[in-house]
C-alpha cells in the first residue's frame, strides 16, 4: 500500500475513534438492577454520569421553619381559606412559604396574590392553586397503589416553575388541513414520542378512559383479533414515553419475549398500569375542568388545557426524586381520610 494512502486510513480511523468519544460515547460499564429472573435478560441499566445527573436534579429544598403548633387556626383568622382552614396559622405560613419557593420563586407570593387583599381571588394561579392543592391531597390519599408513602407535593411536579417542564397538548393540526380519508395525520409522521416517527400524541387517545393500550391477539393466528396500525403506533409510542420518563428500559415492566404476559411481568408494571389509571383521573377531574380559568396563552394549539404525564412527576427517574417523600413535613398535603 502507498504510505501516504495508508497513513491517512490510520488517520481516518484515529479520527473516527476520536469524534466517538467527543460526541459523548458514553463507556461502559453501567450499573444493573435485575429486575426477572436470571437468564431472561430483565435488568435496568444505569449510566452512571446519567445517575450523577440525576441526583444532582433531584435535590429536595429544605423546610422553611420549624412549626410551632399553638395558636389559631387559619379559618378563624382568614377570610377566604377554602381547603387548609383546619390548618394552625404557623403551618399555613410555612406551606404558603414552601409553595411560593416550589412554584413561584422569582415572582413571589404576588404570582397568586393581589398584596392589598390577599383574600382576593381574582389572580387565576390562586384559583388554579387551590384545585392543585385538592389535586395533590388526592394523589396523597386515593393514589397511595402507585405513589405509597412517598407521595407527591407541587415541587415534584413544579421544581421552581409556574408551568412545570413536562405537560402535553392534545396534537395535530387544529385545522385538520391534512386530514385525509376521515383520517387527520394529528401527529403521524411528525418526530414525536423518543425521536421516533410514531405516533406524535399517543395521550389523547390513550390518556382517555375509553383508550385502548395493546397490539397482542390471544391467538397465533389473526382469527378476528384487529389492531390498527395506528394503534400500535400509539401502544409502543406510550410505551417509550413512559420507558424515557422514568429512565428505565422495557425490562423494568416487561420480559420482551412476551410484551402481553402478565405472569412474565415485573411488579413495576402493575404499578405502571396504576399510574396511567391515575394520569387519566387527574387530567380527566382537575386539569380539564380549569380550561376556561387559564389564559388564552397558557393553552395548547386546540385551546386544551396543558396536561400531565408520566414525566410531570417522574422527570428521568424510576421514583420521581428519587423516592424521596417531601410529605412527611406537610401532612396537610396527604390529609387523614
Ligand atoms: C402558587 C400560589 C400561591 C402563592 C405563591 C402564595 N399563595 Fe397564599 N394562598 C394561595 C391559595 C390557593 C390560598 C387559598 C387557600 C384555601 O382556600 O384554603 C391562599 C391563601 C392565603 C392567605 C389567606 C388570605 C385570606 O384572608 O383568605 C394568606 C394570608 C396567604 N395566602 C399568604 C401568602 C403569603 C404570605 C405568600 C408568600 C410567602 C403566599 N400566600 C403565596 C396560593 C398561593
Ligand atoms: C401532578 C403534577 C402537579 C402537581 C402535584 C401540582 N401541579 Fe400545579 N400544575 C400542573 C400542570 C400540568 C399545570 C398546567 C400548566 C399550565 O399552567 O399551563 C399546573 C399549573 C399550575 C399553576 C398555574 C401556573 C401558570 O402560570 O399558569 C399554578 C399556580 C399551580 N399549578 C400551582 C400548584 C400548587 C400550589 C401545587 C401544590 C399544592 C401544584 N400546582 C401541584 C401540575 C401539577
Ligand atoms: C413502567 C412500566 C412499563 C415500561 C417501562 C414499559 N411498559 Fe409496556 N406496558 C406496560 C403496561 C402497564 C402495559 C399494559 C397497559 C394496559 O393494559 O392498559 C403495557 C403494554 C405493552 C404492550 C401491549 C401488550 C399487549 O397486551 O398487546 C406492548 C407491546 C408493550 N407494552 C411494549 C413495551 C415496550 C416496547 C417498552 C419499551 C420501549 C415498554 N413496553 C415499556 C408497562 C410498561
Ligand atoms: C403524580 C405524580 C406521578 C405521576 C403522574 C406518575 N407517577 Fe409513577 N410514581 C410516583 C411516585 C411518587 C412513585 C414512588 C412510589 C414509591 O416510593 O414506591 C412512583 C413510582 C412508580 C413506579 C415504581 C418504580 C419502582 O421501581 O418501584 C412505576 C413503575 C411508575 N411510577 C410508573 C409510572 C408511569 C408509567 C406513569 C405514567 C402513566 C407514572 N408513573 C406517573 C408518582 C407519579
Amino acid at each position: 500500500m502507498n504510505p501516504g494512502l495508508a497513513l491517512g486510513v490510520v488517520g481516518a480511523s484515529l479520527l473516527t475513534v476520536a469524534m466517538l468519544f467527543t460526541a459523548g460515547w458514553d463507556l461502559p460499564p453501567a450499573d444493573t438492577q435485575q429486575t426477572g429472573y436470571r437468564g431472561t435478560g430483565m435488568v435496568v441499566l444505569q449510566d452512571r454520569e446519567e445517575q450523577t445527573a440525576l441526583r444532582a436534579a433531584n435535590q429536595v429544598p429544605p423546610v422553611p421553619w420549624e412549626l410551632d403548633t399553638s395558636g389559631q387556626k387559619a379559618s378563624e383568622v382568614y377570610e377566604n381559606v377554602q381547603v387548609l382552614g383546619d390548618l394552625g396559622i404557623d403551618q399555613f405560613s410555612r406551606l404558603m412559604t414552601a409553595i411560593t419557593e416550589w412554584v413561584s420563586p422569582e415572582q413571589g407570593c404576588n404570582y397568586c396574590h393581589n398584596p392589598e387583599n390577599m383574600a382576593s381571588d381574582e389572580l387565576y394561579t390562586k384559583v388554579v392553586s387551590r384545585r392543585m392543592l385538592e389535586m395533590t391531597q388526592a394523589v396523597n390519599t386515593e393514589w397511595d397503589l402507585h405513589v405509597q408513602q412517598t407521595g407527591v407535593t407541587c415541587y415534584t411536579c413544579h421544581r421552581g416553575q409556574p408551568v412545570p417542564q413536562n405537560i402535553w397538548f392534545r396534537g395535530g393540526d387544529p385545522d385538520d388541513r391534512f386530514a385525509m380519508a376521515g383520517y387527520s395525520g394529528g401527529g403521524q409522521n411528525t418526530v414525536g414520542v423518543g425521536n421516533t416517527s410514531l405516533h406524535a400524541d399517543p395521550f389523547s387517545e390513550l390518556f382517555s378512559f375509553d383508550g385502548v393500550i395493546g397490539v397482542t391477539g390471544p391467538t397465533a393466528l389473526p382469527t378476528g383479533h384487529e389492531v390498527s396500525i395506528q394503534q400500535t403506533e400509539k401502544t409502543y409510542a406510550l410505551m417509550v414515553h413512559m420507558s424515557q420518563s422514568l429512565g428505565a428500559n422495557c425490562t423494568l415492566c416487561h420480559n420482551t419475549r412476551a410484551f402481553n404476559d402478565w405472569n412474565q411481568s415485573t411488579p413495576q408494571r402493575t404499578v405502571a398500569i396504576q399510574g396511567i389509571q391515575m394520569v387519566r383521573t387527574l387530567n380527566a377531574d382537575y386539569l380539564e375542568p380549569l380550561t376556561s380559568e387559564f389564559p388564552p396563552e397558557r393553552l395548547g394549539p386546540h385551546e386544551d388545557v396543558a396536561k400531565i404525564n408520566c414525566a410531570t412527576c417522574h422527570q428521568g427517574a424510576q421514583k420521581p426524586l428519587n423516592g424521596v417523600s417531601m410529605v412527611e413535613d406537610y401532612p396537610s398535603l396527604r390529609p387523614e381520610q
